[in-house]
């Protein structure tokens, strides 16, 4: 990170936003098309106009402000980001009407972006939640996107994560281990990748959701991982990144998963590191801070989870092989940046999170707006703006609450892994 020191007022040093330290520097970041007019190169010039008018507008507020609210700012609007996802558990709109078959998802964005702000989910909505999530689960194992939906690796893997952050014994006992390994298995294919459903996609999403799935819950057999970390692997591009499938384009979402299926298989030595980490640097912008999903898009705040989720990760790899240039305690890329991207770009003013300005405010772009802001934060004095904007640290590769991660992975161990029955 290019850490800068701020202000020292009330005894906190923070980092200054770029665009308080540096105007001029920073406006030196934005995209040259060298004369040549695409569509995108257009779209990517109405974007950057918007996130400077969102720099511009936080810079007349902040040069009103007295030497000791500087450091104070920015600011993370906590109140306003709880009462939207308070209430989000309770009633959703009718606009959420088309995320029927993703209703464990809700629970986990919901469920995770509290926990991420240090609030306990109340015990009585806690036990509705337990109780919806119970009638997800299908008679023969995994969840589906709803009560009587077949079964999916997505809402499952949502399901067990938003029950190990509910982190209760009621919780954890929700799911049928024996039955969730048969499910499991039954999503395998012949090479060890993962359908995400019967006669569903196969992509690198499946392998992530079943292996979180399977090693959280203590089910994992052998069996079940053959072969997957060589088919993950075989989805690297030439660009560096991973893509869905074997062929595809290089993508966020799909990196993510494929470098955390990796480590969670004990496999990532089998990956080109160098080609990663070269594609990945290359996805932060420039100028608004946050990060794309892949060449040539736009900026979007979930990817400050899915792209700068893997930072962390790669962190560990690295650390691990003992490299002496990483013995710091910042992440390969610019953390700054991104919490000012997240702080100034992304906070939508009724409360919630969002992609980027001038879009509408969801629970999935709060949930990743928030979790990548937890990364950008960690590191010594790293926190921009008001030092209550840290967020609790988030487990790098489930993406909960470290402590209930830690607190589910204990429970579970004390469970047998279960027997596989045979399938003839
Ligand atoms: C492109 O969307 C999005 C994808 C190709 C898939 C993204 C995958 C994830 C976010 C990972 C999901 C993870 C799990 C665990 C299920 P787009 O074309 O609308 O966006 P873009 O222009 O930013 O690429
Ligand atoms: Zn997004």
């Amino acid at each position: 990170m290019a850490s800068s020191s701020g202000s020292k007022a009330n005894g906190h040093s923070a980092p200054l936003p770029r665009c308080v330290e540096d105007r001029e520097k920073l406006e030196k970041q934005r995209f040259a098309d060298d004369n040549v007019l695409t569509h995108s190169a257009r779209e990517q010039e109405i974007v950057e106009d918007n996130v400077m008018e969102m720099f511009e507008i936080f810079l007349d507020k902040y040069q009103e402000l007295t030497l000791e609210k500087k450091s104070f700012s920015p600011c993370l609007d906590r109140e306003k980001h709880l009462a939207y996802l308070k209430k989000g558990l309770i009633q959703l709109s009718s606009s959420y009407e088309c995320l029927d078959a993703s209703r464990p998802w809700l629970c986990y964005w919901i469920v995770h972006s509290i926990k991420l702000l240090d609030v306990d989910i109340p015990e009585e909505i806690a036990a509705h939640v337990i109780q919806f999530l119970a009638k997800c689960q299908c008679p023969d194992g995994g969840f589906g996107g709803g009560p009587y939906q077949y079964p999916h690796l997505a809402p499952t893997y949502a399901a067990i994560l938003a029950l190990a952050e509910i982190g209760t014994e009621d919780a954890y006992c929700v799911v049928n281990r024996p039955k969730l390994q048969s499910f499991l298995m039954s999503m395998r294919t012949q090479d060890g990748a993962f359908t995400m459903h019967a006669g569903g996609e196969i992509d690198v999403r499946g392998a992530y959701c079943a292996a979180v799935s399977a090693r959280l819950t203590n089910v994992a057999i052998p069996a079940m991982f053959d072969g997957t970390a060589q088919w993950i692997v075989s989805c690297q591009s030439y660009e560096g990144g991973f893509a869905g499938q074997p062929g595809m384009e290089a993508h966020g979402g799909y990196t993510f998963c494929s470098v955390a299926a990796l480590m969670l298989l004990e496999h990532d030595r089998l990956m080109d590191m160098t080609a990663l980490l070269r594609w990945l640097c290359n996805r932060q912008m420039r100028y608004e801070g946050g990060f794309q999903g892949r060449t040539n898009k736009l900026v979007d705040g979930c990817y400050s989870f899915w792209q700068a989720g893997a930072f962390p990760l790669i962190h560990k790899i690295l650390m691990t092989e003992n490299d002496k240039a990483l013995q710091q305690e910042h992440f390969m890329f610019d953390q700054r940046a991104l919490q000012e991207y997240i702080l100034l770009c992304c906070q939508h003013r009724g409360g919630g999170l969002i992609d980027k300005p001038g879009k509408g405010r969801d629970f999935y772009h709060t949930c990743y707006c928030l979790s990548g802001l937890s990364i950008a934060q960690m590191g010594k004095d790293d926190v921009l703006g008001n030092p209550e904007n840290e967020l609790k640290p988030t487990h790098p590769l489930y993406n909960i609450d470290l402590v209930c991660a830690n607190a589910a992975t204990k429970f579970f161990e004390t469970l047998p892994v279960p027997q596989p029955q045979s399938s003839s």
